[in-house]
């Protein structure tokens, strides 16, 4: 039987998600990739175990992860909570579905009451859980009405299998738009989860995080380390071993001389931070006042103890920040 290291609440540095009265942890776990049917259950289950002993409480995940697409990381999640039942309250779970995910019109790519109701379910009962904290559509969708997706978020905290809920890949007018909706209704909608790193600044572009922050919503950030990119694994060729040599990504198109030399510099202001590129990249994320949490993604569980690090120094100094504009130009 599984248990925590009491001191897990230690260090970790917990942000209210928005103007709710949910906390994160300023690191989340994302399984997203390295939790499928593919992977080794014992690393699986190491990683998980990891992350809550140093705080990392919020767990995300979405009907498609894992690999096959087909609730694989939900099921294996489910199998390594089995073990952990007594910590249920001390978690936050959220999945998501609006991506493919089964055969037909009512598992494709959507936004309608149809599809997000039957996969919540799927995704309660691959877990083995009764809710989860955090309900998101995963996708802004077009064709469905965005009063048909809010109803439907907000019939899943009614009926009890979400507490609160949240939108992915959104931008800021359809953010906005939506939002409307959820205030009429009452929803405690309370997270928006879009792509954010160094590498990758639309939601400063597009004013997502100005109105996220002006309007109560935290913003859960996802592959806050471009995939990789921001670590120091890259620093000098592509390992075999990684997400790039792998051929699972398309960030490998972005690595090339110029970027490398980048990363280098970014590298160097880490150390003189006392931190690693990873835990800069973060750090640097998190200074960003509408986050409220980064959701990191790991193939080992060191990787997680060396990002979790970046909650040791999270301030910048206006030197710090300036030099770090002057590398991402
Ligand atoms: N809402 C959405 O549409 C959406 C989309 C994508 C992701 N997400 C969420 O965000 C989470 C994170 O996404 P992501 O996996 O792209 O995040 P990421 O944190 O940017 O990248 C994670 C990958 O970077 C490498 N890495 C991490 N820490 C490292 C370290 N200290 N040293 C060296 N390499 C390191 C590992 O890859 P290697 O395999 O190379 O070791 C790891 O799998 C997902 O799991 C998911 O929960 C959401």
């Amino acid at each position: 039987m599984y248990t925590a290291n009491e001191k897990r609440y230690g260090k970790m540095v917990y942000n209210r998600c928005g103007k709710s009265g949910l906390k994160l942890p300023a690191v989340s776990l994302g399984l997203w990739q390295n939790f499928g049917f593919k992977s080794s259950f014992a690393n699986m289950e190491a990683m998980i175990r990891t992350a809550f002993d140093l705080g990392v409480t919020h767990f995300d995940l979405a009907n498609n992860y894992g690999n096959p697409y087909n609730g694989s990381a939900e099921e294996n999640f489910g199998r390594i909570l089995r073990d952990m039942r007594g910590y249920r309250d001390e978690m936050i779970i959220s999945t998501k579905a609006g991506y493919e995910m089964w055969p037909g019109p009512y598992g494709d790519r959507n936004g309608s009451r149809k599809y997000l109701i039957a996969s919540l379910d799927q995704s309660l009962k691959r877990m083995g859980l009764e809710y989860v904290d955090i309900y998101y559509h995963h996708v802004f969708d077009p064709e469905t009405p965005p009063e048909e997706t809010a109803l439907t978020l907000d019939a899943a905290v009614r009926q009890g299998k979400a507490l609160y809920v949240g939108i992915s890949n959104y931008n800021r007018s359809q953010t906005e738009a939506i939002l409307k909706i959820f205030r009429e209704l009452r929803t405690p909608f309370v997270a928006v989860q879009p792509s954010y790193s160094m590498l990758d600044r639309w939601v400063e572009r597009d004013g997502l995080d100005k109105f996220c922050l002006e309007n109560g919503l935290g913003l859960a950030v996802f592959s806050p380390l471009c995939q990789g990119l921001l670590t120091n694994k890259y620093l000098d060729g592509v390992p075999a071993d990684s997400r790039i040599g792998r051929g699972e990504t398309w960030v490998g198109s972005r690595l090339d001389e110029k970027m490398v030399g980048r990363l280098n510099r970014l590298n160097d202001v880490a150390k003189s931070r006392g931190q690693t590129l990873s835990q800069l990249a973060l750090s640097w994320i998190l200074n960003n006042k509408a986050v409220a949490t980064v959701l990191i993604g790991a193939s080992r569980p060191e990787q997680i103890v060396e990002n979790v690090g970046c909650i040791e120094h999270l301030g910048f100094t206006e030197d710090e920040l300036k030099s770090i504009e002057e590398i991402l130009k």
